[in-house]
């Protein structure tokens, strides 16, 4: 029968830590629902200690998301375990995930430690999870760089500690399948405890192998897979969930495997995080882009008229793709729209079904019909649980190649009504500048970008802008057939998280901390100290 496979999702971790990544708490909340739908078996839900978000963010997912296993990352240490437990307790089925790295390049530059150091640190924090929580995993950061016969001893170790899972990331992405696959062997080989356990990995795809290197060690026999909704994650991200789990599903006879992961709901999941992150997938993505089952060539459109089967290995109806264009009106009312809410995947509550209705009705009085896009980009804002401490009321623009970019922006802000004009390099430029002053709140812009969410010449078209002010970012999406009007409103959006973000933290006192600070970098210590040092610790290093 077919060996299952545990979809560990670490969206809500790794995925967050992309650069320019940002997700508040109600955000994450309603994607971990979300995951929750598509039934993956553990969801990362942060790294508890390295703010007070990510805690809050944590506890609030274990105490509220049901079915899979929440876990929490914490580094080897007591204080990190502690306050991952903290956050993750209130679940059903709680894991701590702790880990360090173990190759030479880290044990040594980054840790300044010798192995058996490491070694025991990874031990004494396995050991301390488990007397707080039955399931704990733990990972050898850069296990693809590390010394096979380390990472067989270390792995040995933790396993007689009491990790239930343990998991081998290629952290840096460095490897191939074949030597991933030979990495994973040598565990099963050597070590002498890896039944007790379940073997897990983690891939990145600095070299676009994470999909193919996680294929790899699910033929070595590994049973749970980590893995990130459209590849997000550091860098060049980690192995996509779609891709996985639709390659064991599509070729189930190659790798022996099975998931229970729902496909149906793979779709929704990956538009939900790429509105709520503001990362576009791109259209070439394999399985969730725009063009993943277009056709263009004539030869293609024959054969795929013919029979699907001649240029399709999977149908859209197994990842969630109606094919149809659902638009409401005016008139759908409030059943119209949570009906329409609940199939692109949003759970809202009343309160914020009255307020999506709101601003639904908004714009169903100025157009005809309201889209998918549109209805994103409300429950962005409405999800986000933002208050709209401005709002747009007009822009307008003047430019040209002979003009220069001016724009008039009006707004909104309680009973106030602004108006201010600016030049710019061009009308967004113009736009944003006029918004800035009369905010009074300076963002730096660091992504712009506009795309068609609807064909044809009145599209409608969907703007995303990331800023950042003080190392907060901040992610805005705004929709409308005028791009310019789109691309106020997106800014307009992001400007309203910034206030609402430093107001939250003020309120709080709270002070925002993003991953845990890297130690200062040390003077290097002379010979003398050195060798001092070495003789106190009795050990040399591997
Ligand atoms: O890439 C990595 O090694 C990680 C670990 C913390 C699992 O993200
Ligand atoms: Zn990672």
């Amino acid at each position: 029968m077919a060996r299952k496979i545990h979809i560990f999702d670490t969206t809500l971790r790794d995925g967050e830590q992309a650069p320019g990544a940002s997700l508040n708490v109600p955000e994450k909340l309603q994607i971990a629902h979300q995951l929750a739908r598509l039934k993956v078996d553990v969801i990362e839900a942060g790294f508890p200690i390295s703010s007070p978000e990510d805690f809050e963010a944590v506890k609030t997912i274990a105490g509220e998301v049901r079915g899979p296993i929440i876990a929490g990352l914490s580094r080897a240490r007591h204080e990190d375990v502690k306050a991952c437990w903290e956050a993750v307790k209130a679940a059903n089925k709680p894991r701590i995930h702790t880990f360090i790295a173990t190759s030479d390049i880290h044990v040594e530059r980054k840790f300044r430690k010798t192995h058996d150091e490491i070694l025991n640190m990874a031990v004494d924090a396995v050991a301390y999870a488990k007397s707080l929580c039955d399931d704990v995993e733990f990972s050898t950061e850069d296990a693809g760089r590390t010394n096979r016969k380390y990472l067989a001893e270390v792995v040995e170790a933790v396993i007689d500690a009491g990790a239930t899972v343990v998991n081998i990331p290629d952290t840096v992405g460095y490897t191939s399948p074949w030597e991933f696959a030979e990495i994973i062997r040598s565990l099963m080989q050597t070590v002498p405890n890896i039944k007790k356990t379940r073997l897990s990995v983690h891939c990145h795809d600095d070299l676009g192998q994470s999909v193919a290197n996680s294929l790899a060690a699910v033929r070595e026999g590994v049973e749970q897979l980590e893995c990130c909704i459209n590849g997000m994650g550091e860098r060049a991200g980690n192995a996509a969930l779609e891709e996985i789990v639709m390659a064991i599903k599509t070729r189930g006879e190659l790798f022996d495997a099975k998931t229970t992961v729902n496909t149906r709901e793979i779709v929704r999941t990956s538009k939900m995080v790429s509105t709520l992150t503001g990362f576009p997938v791109p259209p070439n993505k394999a399985i969730v882009g725009a063009n993943a089952f277009a056709h263009g060539a004539g030869i293609h459109i024959h054969g795929v008229l013919s029979d699907r089967r001649t240029y399709e290995i999977m149908t859209p109806e197994t990842i969630g793709l109606s094919g149809s264009r659902i638009v409401l009106t005016r008139r759908s009312g409030r059943h119209g729209l949570r009906k329409r809410l609940a199939d692109l995947g949003y759970d809202l509550d009343d309160k914020q079904l009255e307020e999506a209705y709101e601003r639904f009705m908004t714009i169903a009085d100025r157009r005809r019909e309201v889209t998918d896009s549109d209805l994103e980009a409300i429950v962005h804002n409405v999800v986000s649980m933002v208050p709209e401490t401005y709002q747009l009321e007009t822009v307008q623009t003047t430019s040209g190649s002979e003009a220069i970019p001016t724009a008039t922006v009006r707004m909104r802000s309680g009973d106030q009504i602004l108006q201010d004009a600016a030049c710019g390099n061009g009308p967004v430029d113009a736009i944003y500048k006029a918004i800035d002053r009369l905010t009074g709140v300076k963002l730096h812009l660091v992504g712009y970008n506009v795309r068609g969410v609807t064909e044809g010449k009145a599209a409608v078209g969907e703007a995303t802008v990331r800023v950042e002010r003080n190392g907060e970012t901040a992610v805005g999406v705004g929709a409308h057939t005028d791009v310019l009007q789109a691309s106020a409103m997106a800014y307009i959006n992001a400007v309203n998280k910034i206030v609402h973000a430093a107001e939250t933290a003020k309120a709080s006192g709270a002070k925002r901390r993003k991953p845990p600070a890297k130690k200062a970098k040390k003077k290097p210590a002379t010979k003398k100290a050195r060798k001092k040092k070495a003789a106190r610790k009795g050990r040399g290093s591997r």
